[in-house]
């Protein structure tokens, strides 16, 4: 963390007034940086209150997405290091590519205020203007096959659906595989990516890509989405400070590698938020569509579906895309 961001901390965690000289001394530096730091913090929209004899105290917290805002609200979390916020970025999932390709580690998490080039799957475009949402990626190095991708993506979705409750208290449901609802309108869209290892068929690297809807309005929305997409601000009625949710989906994806280990572990709270099941779905396949009941969620993470016929089946993500008969349609 750098002294602003450890100010910043600072203020955050206290109660009450904070004087220069505690915030000095926690901090090991002099008191005219702790007033440099304080002013830098203002002119970022940090509200500081000063009072004579007292000290400082943090009245309100702005919607700025800045390593520095993240950071203070992850505190000391074993992925910290690993965080880096943009202000703008291609993509990115595509950024954090080629940070892959050059070693990452495991947990690194990419953040932007905006992407130009925002990517959705099936090659869409993502819409990702600046200030509104939250644009994050994640780099894993899991141990597993890559069939095991299929847990990631299932198990990203249950992050952020938690994340989200966390921060706003929303009951959001997620749609098979891992887009997030509240209603029938979409919250949030993830894009995985992965590299696999040719010859052992073990993954290299998995990006999951996760953008949230924080504080659009319905006008913020490009036309074709308006009745399909919605903000978290729009369904909970007050805006969201999206680095406090970005530092509580970090602390939720922590927790995914372990689960693709023992999928067990993370599946049936998956199923209790999944609104798919026991719903009529068109899967489409080949080009054709087929009418299904969902009726549960395989081992492997796919679609278990009864079809019009009487016989069962299981669909993949990677493989069909289901058409919406409720809500959203993709
Ligand atoms: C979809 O719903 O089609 C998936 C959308 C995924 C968007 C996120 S935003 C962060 C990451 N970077 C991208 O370019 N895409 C993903």
């Amino acid at each position: 963390m750098t002294m602003k961001q450890d100010v910043l901390a600072c203020l955050q965690q206290a109660r009450d007034y904070l004087s220069g000289e505690q915030i000095a001394q926690a901090l090991d530096i002099s008191r005219a940086a702790v007033w440099k730091w304080i002013d830098a913090l203002r002119r970022e929209g940090y509200e500081i209150e000063s009072r004579s004899g007292r000290g400082y105290r943090l009245l309100s917290t702005p919607d700025v997405m800045t390593q520095a805002a993240v950071l203070a609200q992850l505190g000391r979390h074993p992925w910290a290091g690993q965080v880096t916020v943009l202000p703008t970025v291609d993509s990115t999932n595509t950024a954090l590519k080629r940070m892959a390709a050059d070693g990452a580690p495991d947990g690194t998490i990419l953040i932007a205020d905006e992407q130009t080039g925002g990517r959705g799957r099936l090659g869409r475009q993502f819409d990702s203007p600046p200030g509104m949402g939250l644009y994050l990626s994640v780099l894993l190095r899991p141990q597993g096959q890559a069939a095991a991708a299929t847990h990631a993506t299932l198990r990203a979705g249950l992050a952020v659906a938690d994340a989200v409750e966390a921060v706003t208290g929303l009951q959001v449901g997620i749609k098979w595989p891992n887009d997030l609802v509240y209603g029938t309108q979409k919250l949030c869209g993830i894009l995985s990516e992965m590299g696999v290892e040719a010859e052992s068929g073990r993954m290299d690297w998995l990006i999951v890509g996760i953008g949230v809807n924080c504080n659009q309005l319905a006008g913020d929305f490009p036309p074709e989405l308006r009745s399909m997409a919605a903000s978290l601000r729009q369904c909970c009625g007050q805006p969201v400070l999206r680095a406090r949710l970005a530092a509580e989906l970090i602390r939720q994806l922590a927790a995914l590698e372990d689960d693709l280990a023992d999928p067990a572990r993370y599946l049936p709270r998956y199923v209790a938020r999944c609104i798919t099941l026991h719903r009529e779905v068109q899967l489409a396949r080949a080009g054709t569509l087929i009418h299904a009941v969902a009726t549960g969620i395989a081992p492997d993470g796919g679609l278990e579906v009864r079809l019009d016929d009487g016989s069962a089946a299981v669909f993949g993500s990677g493989e069909v895309s289901i058409r919406g008969m409720y809500g959203y349609c993709e």
